[in-house]
């Protein structure tokens, strides 16, 4: 319930301004992203790589209703991804993209422009070594980002895409995207969405994950297992046993600030583990959706706006 209202604020102009224009609110975002331009974005994927772990940097913004801002957004991670290259082979450090930042809200068009944009940043990962991976919004845009998703992967195969297990459609979208090269990161979802197309209770969401994850273990591309849940970390286990997967083979991946011990301590234990770095100064919708994945951290947000 209270998730639910939290979504429901993460879409309100209104909120939005309290919430973004309130002072406190910096101190407690800095716990969830990096930092607000490139040079922290890139400094914090140095500390995160250099104590054995690997990134995915995500340049903040979504839903961008402005031809212009989406063209900045990807100059943004052209200037990034410049920045990434000047790290030399090896940094271990991917993006992350929101289509909706990049265009695809832009009506008739958007899907064009988005594509145009998407394509402009996988040309500069390509030229740093590195690759990208759509990230999943709301299930309006499924479709579309796949779509997308199928034109990139023509000329950029290693791109890569998220899907949400408590979409009633993902198993079948999984089944498709199971195949030779592809990268898929499988989540929980973090929208609001209405029970004609997705799972309402947790239990339910987890063991359609535990399905997804099935099936994209049994295929032949590359999971990324993006969750925080330690009982679905240790069913990814078994299930790479059964399909006889090594590590390496697939991934972990977690959120920055999240689960932080976690993180290096699947790392120590071998793993390949991806931490979701997010960077800049549109960080409302990113923040509010982690509220609500947590009350605790509600509580947190609030006892720091009335401690000094
Ligand atoms: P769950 O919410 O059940 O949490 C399991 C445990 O993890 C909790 O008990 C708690 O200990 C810890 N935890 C989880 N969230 C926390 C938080 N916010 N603060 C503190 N502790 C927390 N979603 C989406 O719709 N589209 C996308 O593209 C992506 N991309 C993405 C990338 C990566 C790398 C990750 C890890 C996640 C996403 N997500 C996402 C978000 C995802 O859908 C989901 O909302 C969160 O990962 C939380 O779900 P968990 O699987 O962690 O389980």
């Amino acid at each position: 319930m209270l998730g639910s209202l939290l979504l429901a604020g993460s879409r309100s102009r209104l909120v939005r301004r309290a919430v973004s224009g309130f002072p406190p609110s910096r101190r407690v975002v800095k716990r969830f992203v990096a930092g607000d331009d490139t040079e922290a974005a890139v400094a914090a994927s140095r500390r995160l790589t250099g104590s054995g772990l690997t990134v995915t940097i995500d340049h903040l913004g979504e839903e961008t209703r402005d031809a212009g801002a989406a063209a900045q957004a990807a100059k943004a991670y052209v200037i990034l991804l410049e920045g990434l290259a000047g790290l030399g082979q090896g940094h271990g450090t991917e993006v992350s993209v929101k289509l909706s930042a990049v265009g695809q809200a832009l009506g008739a068009d958007g899907d064009a422009i988005a594509l145009d944009h998407a394509r402009e940043i996988c040309s500069a990962a390509r030229a740093a070594g590195t690759t990208v991976t759509l990230d999943m919004e709301d299930h309006t845009t499924v479709d579309s980002t796949l779509g997308i998703l199928r034109e990139l992967r023509a000329d950029f195969p290693g791109t890569g895409v998220a899907v949400q297990s408590y979409l009633f459609r993902t198993e079948g979208d999984c089944h498709d995207l199971a195949g030779e090269g592809s990268r898929v990161r499988l989540v929980k979802g973090a929208y609001a969405e209405p029970p004609g197309v997705a799972h309402q209770k947790k239990e339910d969401v987890d063991r359609a994950y535990v399905r997804c994850l099935r099936i994209l273990m049994a295929g032949k591309g590359y999971p990324m297992v993006a969750t925080h849940d330690d009982r679905l970390i240790s069913i990814s286990e078994s299930l790479a046993a059964r399909y006889g997967r090594e590590r390496g083979d697939y991934e972990y991946q977690m959120l920055y600030g999240i689960r932080t011990d976690r993180q290096t301590a699947l790392a120590g234990a071998g793993h390949t583990v991806r931490v979701y770095v997010p960077y800049g100064d549109d960080w409302y919708g990113y923040f509010m959706r982690r509220l609500a994945e947590r009350p605790a951290n509600l509580a947190f947000f609030l006892r720091s706006l009335t401690s000094k």
